[in-house]
């Protein structure tokens, strides 16, 4: 570091020796925060024309920061920017080369604002454009979904509770419910994009500023719906950015059940579906594996969301109003927060309806593990006995069909009247998994014609 960049820095005339090299890139954030150049520039565009509107700078001024703005984006994105440590940060990098550029004007667009409002308003705006981003990857998945859950509307497996064998349920349900969660995390996070599209530009550095400023103004070229009501709020509040994170850990939370039973059903031992080949890879060792990678990853990746939640919510914690440095470390873990779930988003869409189920093991496995004992007590029900009643009655049958290796629907009928003479003939249509799907026929059950149904409303929903 040359005396020469130091005396370089904006904030150097209050220093009487140079910042200690070792410090200078320690505080500095310009190696992650030049992801939100744009935004930067965004936010420079409005506060000049607000600046020209309300008179304090002139036509040909604003002229002059608007193309030199332009050059610097220009420059950056051809990859021609030479980002600078001793600029430390994104405001100041963008700044001091905007000021080589057009000279004694560039020095004036900081007029009526601080790096801490500015701040602000490019995180707010970085973030709505990756929520804006986010969502039709969503849309994308869920629309994946239904195409899975209407393809196999009709395909029966076993549906659990405790992981062991509960009743049969039709695959398509059972995709449904992934369905739903996803739903409400598209909720979530339309609900999250109103708050941080609120616009603090203008809090300058807590206080507020001397210069007559036009809020609403810039709010309005920004996009924002509204302005902070408060100037230390506006520049300390992060919580949008937490909020954003608790979206993103419950959508990972989410997608990482789904990939746990994704892992399970492609084992040897489940058999249920199949992933195609391009989601999985081999074994160096084992020539006859086929891992899950994706959902694996999905999986593992979910830990670091829920670490980035924990390091903002621990951020704010103890910060005193207004502005405190500690701030910048907001910064890469809600990047990692976005890059981990457009990653897994994507890999999901595109894994989701390219899913082979393999009917005839779901349905056998559906045999399995007395799945329609339920139904059969129901019958009982039917017939007049109490559930408590049939509910035993279904037990000793159970317990037989578990000494003799059969199934409920495999015994006959004599041996069904043992354990209670109301049993007729008619027993055997509750017992087939097809009954018993059926049967479950109102919305929010697993019948086909409901997940048929249920398909319908939620294209409708989604669009
Ligand atoms: N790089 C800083 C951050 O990320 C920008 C604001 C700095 N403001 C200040 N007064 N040091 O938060």
């Amino acid at each position: 570091m040359s005396n020469q960049h130091n005396q370089e820095k904006l904030s150097s005339a209050r220093f009487s020796e140079s910042t200690d090299a070792f410090v200078e890139a320690f505080t500095a954030s310009i190696q992650f925060d030049q992801r939100m150049y744009r935004q930067d520039i965004q936010g420079s565009i409005a506060h000049a024309k607000m600046l020209t509107k309300v008179g304090i700078l002139d036509d040909a001024e604003l002229q002059s920061i608007l193309e030199g703005l332009a050059q610097v984006q220009s420059e950056i994105e051809a990859g021609e920017f030479n980002w600078s440590i001793q600029q430390e940060d994104i405001h100041m990098n963008i700044e001091a080369r905007l000021t080589s550029i057009i000279g004694f004007t560039g020095k004036k667009l900081h007029t009526g604002r601080s790096r801490n409002d500015q701040v602000a308003t490019d995180i707010r705006l970085y973030i709505r454009d990756e929520i804006d981003a986010i969502l039709p990857e969503l849309t994308r998945l869920q629309q994946g979904m239904l195409l899975l859950a209407e393809r196999e509307a009709d395909s029966i497996m076993p549906g659990f509770t405790h992981l062991q064998t509960a009743q049969p349920v039709t695959f398509g349900h059972h995709m449904l419910a992934w369905f739903e969660m996803i739903k409400r995390d598209v909720e979530r996070l339309q609900d999250c994009r109103k708050r941080v599209n609120t616009s603090p530009l203008g809090s300058a550095a807590l206080a507020g500023t001397t210069y007559p400023i036009d809020r609403a103004y810039t709010a309005e070229l920004l996009g924002f719906e509204r302005i902070s009501e408060n100037s230390l709020d506006g520049v300390s509040d992060r919580d949008f950015a937490i909020e954003f994170t608790a979206f993103a850990a419950t959508l990972m939370m989410h997608l990482s059940r789904f990939s746990e039973e994704l892992v399970l059903w492609s084992s040897a031992q489940f058999q249920f579906i199949d992933l195609p080949d391009r989601f999985c890879t081999g074994s160096s060792i084992m020539p006859q594996k086929k891992n899950p990678d994706v959902p694996e990853l999905v999986r593992g990746k979910t830990g670091r969301v829920y670490g980035h939640l924990m390091s903002l919510l621990t951020l704010m914690k103890s910060q005193p109003l207004a502005y405190n440095k500690d701030n910048q470390e907001d910064k890469e873990p809600l990047f990692d927060t976005v890059d981990t779930v457009r990653g897994s988003l994507r890999a999901f869409a595109d894994m989701i309806p390219a899913i082979i189920v393999k009917r005839e093991n779901t349905y056998k496995a559906a045999k399995q593990g007395f799945s329609t004992a339920t139904d059969l007590a129901d019958y009982l029900v039917g017939k007049g006995l109490a559930f408590r009643d049939s509910h035993e009655v279904v037990g000793l049958a159970v317990a037989h069909g578990i000494k003799t290796e059969e199934d409920l629907s495999e015994m006959s009928l004599e041996t069904l009247q043992s354990f209670c003479d109301k049993i007729t003939e008619d027993v055997f249509e509750v017992l087939t998994l097809e009954g018993s799907v059926a049967a479950r026929d109102h919305i929010g059950g697993t019948a086909p014609n409901q997940v048929r149904a249920a398909v319908a409303r939620a294209k409708a929903l989604i669009g």
